[in-house]
């Protein structure tokens, strides 16, 4: 049988760890080339580990000629490309809005959606001058969909990428360029050991204790991997969603679908209170 991705070669920022590693791997598995865009150089040992359907070139997404760049690699490397995938990120500015730090803030912007616009602006671009469809995929949260999941800069950030991709699909359909976005929930990656400062050593003990500790307060009971959020990257990537543009898909495991905590229970407490009298 036909491999999902088989011919297809697709560059994944932020691919040498968590969500973007799950990426890179399934890709590879459903038969694409892949470029891992990463600004940190361990992705060179992965990229040699999955042989020659891998490469690594070192990309700064805050930086628009360094993003040009990783495109124009995967050119050279694997002569086009088909699917664009803007995932790098992290936590950036911590600041709550009482306390913003304005440059703080910006370099959120920058880091998780001027990034995601400059993977549109140069993916479209090739796509276009080789005379071909494409697929640009982009990693939002479910802070992309509802308040108090993070702090200020990355909820607006990740706000930010729903609009371009809703912007993009509108400009750049007629070129037959697809542009979707993922919403993962809590997915166990070293995201959360850096972002409270777990040191690497102890990063796969703390992502244990996190998954234990929060995956029965889940609607699915459970909390996500980065092979939940690759699967519907593989999806979007590929012909199957050839008709899906311009949509931004939970990968939560219901999560955003509910509301947080304990509207249910509340009712059923305030109505025992109320008949008890
Ligand atoms: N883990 C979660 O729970 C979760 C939930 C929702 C959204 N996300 C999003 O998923 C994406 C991937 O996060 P993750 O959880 O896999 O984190 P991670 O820390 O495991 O991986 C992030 C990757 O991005 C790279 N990166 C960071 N800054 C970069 C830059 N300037 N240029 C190039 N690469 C850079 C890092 O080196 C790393 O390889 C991010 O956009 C994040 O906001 C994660």
């Amino acid at each position: 049988m036909t491999k999902l991705l088989e011919g297809k070669v697709a560059v994944v920022t932020g691919g040498t760890s968590g969500i973007g590693r799950g990426i890179v791997e399934r890709f590879v598995a459903e038969g694409a080339k892949v470029v891992i865009a990463d600004i940190r150089d361990e992705g060179a040992a992965i990229a040699r580990d999955l042989g020659d359907a891998a490469a690594y070139t070192h990309t700064d997404v805050t930086d628009e000629g360094s993003v040009r760049d990783s495109i124009s690699f995967a050119v050279k490397q694997f002569g086009r490309l088909d699917v664009m995938v803007n995932n790098a990120g992290a936590q950036g500015d911590p600041s709550s809005i009482l306390e913003a730090d304005a440059d703080g803030f910006d370099r959120t912007v920058a880091l998780l959606a001027r990034s995601v616009l400059l993977g549109h602006k140069y993916s479209a671009a090739q796509f276009i001058e080789q005379g071909s469809k494409g697929s640009i995929v982009s990693t939002g949260s479910a802070a992309s969909l509802q308040g108090g999941w993070s702090t200020v800069g990355y909820t607006a950030a990740k706000h930010a990428v729903v609009g371009l991709v809703r912007q993009a699909a509108a400009e750049l359909g007629p070129h037959g360029i697809r542009s979707n976005a993922i919403a993962p929930g809590i997915i166990m990656t070293p995201i959360m050991s850096r972002t409270f400062g777990v040191e690497d050593a102890r990063s796969e003990e703390f992502i244990e204790f996190l998954a234990a500790r929060l995956g029965p307060s889940q609607p699915s009971l459970r909390v996500g991997y980065p092979a939940d959020v690759a699967a519907v990257a593989a999806f979007l990537a590929s012909d199957l969603s050839e008709y899906v543009s311009g949509a931004v898909i939970p990968v939560d495991g219901g999560a955003t679908s509910v509301t947080l905590g304990t509207f249910a229970s509340d009712v059923v407490a305030a109505a025992g209170e109320f008949s008890a009298g």
